[in-house]
């Protein structure tokens, strides 16, 4: 899809819309780079594609779709994807980003819930630059979730901010938002982040086994597989289903 689509869009909500998805990683005018942020993004897709060996007879789902720009490696490949998103402004822009793909269909969330997503229906859940935002409670609402959707097998990718290798004197990831938390605290959408060590705990005790890890810096790129249904202490299961 060429640029001037994107245009077609009201200026200022493209600026938004790019600096919500990538921050300001690609200079102060992210709405000027679209076509270096889609390439970056897809070429991100692709290795996940690769590394989950997304085929035609995989059902796919992406938690927080965002753009659409990683979602299309798995549109190119899979039977079905399904767009996830908390935004309807990103799956609006997202359902122009994909309009080519038939495969695809977009689902508007409130959270942590997909109730158009039946029980073990899906083969792949991949979630790019969005658990890097969670806190603990999400990582439980979110893997109950996606334990639900997956078939029995099925695998989850996910990446993390590893608070487990994160060193004070050398961290990439959150420099800048562990600068600004003290005057955003309770405002601002930072990168929250996460133990690899907890990730696994956690995981473990709802129903997966970490099959891969990757380190990038501070960054952890996670392959969880469905080992069998969540099972949900009795406490948890009036928040869950409220
Ligand atoms: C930083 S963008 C990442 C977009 C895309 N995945 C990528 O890697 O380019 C985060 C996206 O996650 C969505 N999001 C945030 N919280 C979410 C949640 N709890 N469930 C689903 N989507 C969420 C946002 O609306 C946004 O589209």
């Amino acid at each position: 899809m060429s640029t001037d689509t994107w245009y077609r869009h009201d200026m200022k909500t493209v600026r938004d819309i790019m600096i919500t998805c990538i921050g300001l990683n690609f200079g102060p005018n992210p709405e000027e780079k679209l076509e270096e942020i889609r390439d970056s993004r897809y070429k991100h897709g692709l290795k996940i594609a690769k590394r989950l060996k997304i085929d035609d007879n995989d059902v796919v789902a992406d938690i927080g779709s965002g753009c659409g720009f990683v979602t299309r490696a798995a549109c190119e490949r899979a039977k079905e994807v399904h767009c996830i998103d908390i935004s309807q402004e990103f799956l609006d822009f997202t359902k122009v980003e994909l309009q080519d793909f038939e495969n695809t269909r977009f689902h508007k969330i409130d959270y942590a819930s997909f109730p158009d997503i039946a029980d073990g229906t899906i083969d792949k859940v991949f979630s790019t630059a969005v658990f890097i935002h969670f806190y603990y409670y999400d990582f439980i609402y979110n893997l109950i979730e996606v334990n639900r959707i997956l078939k029995t097998g099925g695998i989850f990718y996910t990446e993390i901010v590893d608070s487990d290798v994160l060193k004070l004197d050398s961290m990439r990831a959150i420099k800048t938002h562990v600068g600004s938390y003290k005057h955003n605290r309770g405002k601002a959408r930072l990168i929250q982040p996460f133990s690899l060590t907890a990730l696994k705990n956690l995981s473990a005790q709802l129903g997966f086994k970490l099959i891969e890890s990757t380190q990038s810096a501070d960054v952890a790129e996670v392959t969880l597989k469905k080992v069998a249904d969540a099972q949900i202490p009795e406490w948890l299961e009036p928040h869950v289903n409220a």
